[in-house]
């Protein structure tokens, strides 16, 4: 049983702002598994598939998936016992559509956005290593002990396919667009809570941890 009254919890913020790396903080506190839509649409990339082919061409140049491709691979997921407890959700709900679609399926608790500037987002994404598993690092916030070997897992270091100029600027062209609308969406339901993230990664998880002992 999950004594703590916050179970599904959904995780907002712009490209860089922190949200995988604080959600496994966020996810062991009130002991609910994380989810991240990046994560598993990066999995079916993997391979010579037409799913995979119709992946890439949306992920790689920043677009976002289409809402019925995404919607039938993350909301069925969360059906799963697995999320019996609740889920941390990471990079869904995108846009009004999709958190629509949730709403009608799941009870959400709460709302936590991680804001920073699009200048602050650009740095971040420029030094970001992550491994398959998607355990992610920094070339200068947090450095693997082994140069581009991950600490957790020993897998290779890499740069992903969509951390490009490019690519970075039309992703956050597309949140400012599309998803900062949900920040409204929830404040009107009374869910939405809003952390600095241009603090340091220890800091803003102390923010975190500060707020849920205080409030899960
Ligand atoms: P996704 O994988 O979700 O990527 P994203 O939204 O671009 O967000 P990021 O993962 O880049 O940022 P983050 O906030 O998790 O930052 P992180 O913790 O890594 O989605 C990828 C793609 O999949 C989308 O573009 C789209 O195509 C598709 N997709 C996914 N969901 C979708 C949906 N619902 N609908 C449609 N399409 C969808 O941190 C970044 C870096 O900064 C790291 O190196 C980290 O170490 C460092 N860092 C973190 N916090 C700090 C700090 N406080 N100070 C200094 N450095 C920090
Ligand atoms: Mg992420």
């Amino acid at each position: 049983m999950n004594k703590h009254k916050l179970q599904r919890v959904i995780l907002l913020g712009p490209q860089g702002s922190g949200k995988s790396t604080q959600s496994i903080i966020i996810g062991r506190y009130l002991k609910i598994r994380e989810i991240s839509s990046g994560q598993i649409l990066r999995q079916y990339l993997r391979g010579n598939s037409d799913l995979s082919r119709e992946l890439k061409a949306y992920i790689t140049p920043g677009l976002l998936v289409p809402d019925d491709l995404v919607i039938r691979l993350i909301v069925h997921r969360l059906k799963n016992k697995l999320y019996k407890n609740g889920f941390m959700l990471d990079g869904f709900p995108r846009n009004i559509h999709q958190a629509k679609v949730l709403d009608k399926n799941f009870k959400i608790d709460m709302v936590f956005n991680l804001q920073i500037s699009n200048q602050e987002a650009l740095k971040r994404l420029s030094g970001r290593l992550v491994c398959k598993h998607g355990h992610i690092w920094h070339v200068k916030h947090k450095k693997p002990k082994k140069k581009n070997i991950c600490d957790k897992c020993g897998l290779p270091l890499y740069v992903r396919a969509d951390d490009t100029g490019v690519a970075i600027r039309k992703r956050l062209s597309i949140y400012r667009k599309k998803t900062e609308k949900l920040l409204k969406y929830y404040k009107v339901q009374n869910k939405l809570v809003v952390f600095d993230g241009e603090k340091s990664i220890k800091k803003v998880s102390q923010d975190i941890l500060k707020y849920l002992k205080q409030n899960a």
